[in-house]
């Protein structure tokens, strides 16, 4: 393949500020990637010999000054902008804000840390600039592609997700959870107005979201260990992703948070009954006092897995955990208070037991819901 355009090859002589129109545009998101960051854009000017470019790297105010690091390159290499988002956690997001940030016709997204295979960037570009596909995947599982030192864990999980994206989805990918690709700018703005932004799963996010399905190339690599810093998939991943195939199923009824929050809360009450029955039966407490106690620690429980699970882009730290506990007691103390208020007015009506306990807690349970997502994890925009 050659590239022999102009408007993308600007000769050997491409000085940082590049005279040709920008062609391609990074989006680099990172969290806690400070050591990476300088290597990242050495290896990036290698690669892109040639070719006019420039880098955002989306940064969620990481406490090790990934973001100073990227400014202070940006300084004297204008094609390195840093875009610095605060109170806020979110790898979909992140790409999605970069991807919108910059003014290139051509947008790929690459881990900050290394990881992905920077070197195959031309020839993702030829690919959509000779117009062979809508989007091009860097894909660990087409032939000769691979996951590196994966343990057999990550291996059985990746292939896992990687099958129920398939089968819930429709999605034909190889790899639909790759975080490495590249694509036009007009498809992310066809897709936007229906992203979940949910999660780590951008490229699924944006496949299963275009009206029409794309074009789509795979160009196998191989994926690198890291070398600095360290991971930040862990196990709440994997509900964040399941919020993601909620939102696409059944989101524009019911929004995806809320079939998690209603999840947790089904859970509080195992751990509700559990505490109950030590209180009252281990420990023979009086019944009130025992309920009064499981109520307590459910509410607790509730709270702290909300803050890992159903807003995980918003988690509390610190301080604020202490206080978003205390709002969140205060939500649910009037939520109960509701939830019998709504449960009585309509056995009064009509008799009917299990209906009306079920009308409590659903009004309980929407305006514990809609009360906390406004005072205990609003989100700082
Ligand atoms: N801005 C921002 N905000 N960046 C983040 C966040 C976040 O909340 N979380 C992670 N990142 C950045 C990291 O700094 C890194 O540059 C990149 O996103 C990937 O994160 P890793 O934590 O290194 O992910 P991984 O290597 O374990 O996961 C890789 O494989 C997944 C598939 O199993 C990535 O390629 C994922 O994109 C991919 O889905
Ligand atoms: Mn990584």
């Amino acid at each position: 393949m050659t590239r022999t355009e102009p408007h993308f090859r600007i000769g050997p002589a491409a000085e940082s500020v590049p005279e040709a129109p920008l062609a391609l545009g990074i989006v680099v998101p990172v969290f806690k990637e400070v050591e990476n960051v300088g290597e990242m854009v050495r290896r990036l000017d290698t690669a892109l010999e040639g070719i006019a470019w420039e880098v955002i790297f989306v940064d969620d105010d990481s406490p090790d000054g990934t973001a100073d690091a990227v400014r202070k390159i940006g300084r004297r290499d204008r094609r390195v902008r840093c875009l610095q988002r605060i109170g806020r956690r979110g790898l979909a997001s992140a790409c999605v804000e970069g991807m919108l940030a910059t003014s290139a016709p051509v947008a790929a997204v690459i881990d900050g840390d290394l990881q992905h295979d920077e070197t195959l960037l031309p020839r993702m570009l030829d690919a959509i600039r000779m117009d062979e596909a809508d989007i091009v995947v860097g894909s660990r599982y087409v032939a000769q592609g691979g996951v590196g030192n994966w343990d057999r864990r990550r291996v059985a999980i990746s292939g896992y997700s990687n099958a129920l994206a398939r089968r819930i989805l429709g999605v034909r990918l190889s790899d639909p959870m790759s975080g490495f690709f590249m694509l036009r700018r007009d498809i992310v703005h066809r897709a936007a107005p229906h992203l979940s932004e949910i999660g780590f799963k951008i490229l699924l996010d944006i496949v299963v979201s275009l009206p029409s399905r794309p074009r789509i190339v795979e160009i196998p690599y191989e994926f690198r260990a890291r070398v600095a810093g360290e991971s930040k998939l862990d196990p709440a991943i994997a509900w964040e992703f399941g919020m993601m195939l909620v939102d696409k199923i059944i989101g524009r009824y019911i929004p995806a948070r809320f079939v998690s929050f209603a999840a947790v809360g089904g859970s509080g009450i195992f751990v509700h009954f559990a505490v109950l029955s030590v209180l009252y039966g281990g420990l023979s407490a009086g019944f009130a006092a025992a309920q009064t106690g499981a109520t307590l620690v459910a509410i607790a429980y509730n709270f702290f897995l909300n803050n890992i699970l159903t807003y995980r882009d918003r988690r509390l730290e610190g301080a604020a955990l202490f206080r978003g506990l205390a709002t969140f007691y205060l939500a649910c103390g009037i939520g109960v208070v509701a939830n019998i208020g709504v449960a009585t007015y309509v056995f009064e009506n009509n008799n009917a037991m299990a209906v009306s306990a079920l009308a409590g807690i659903v009004v309980g349970s929407v305006w514990n819901y809609v009360i906390t997502s406004i005072f205990t994890w609003q989100a700082r925009r």
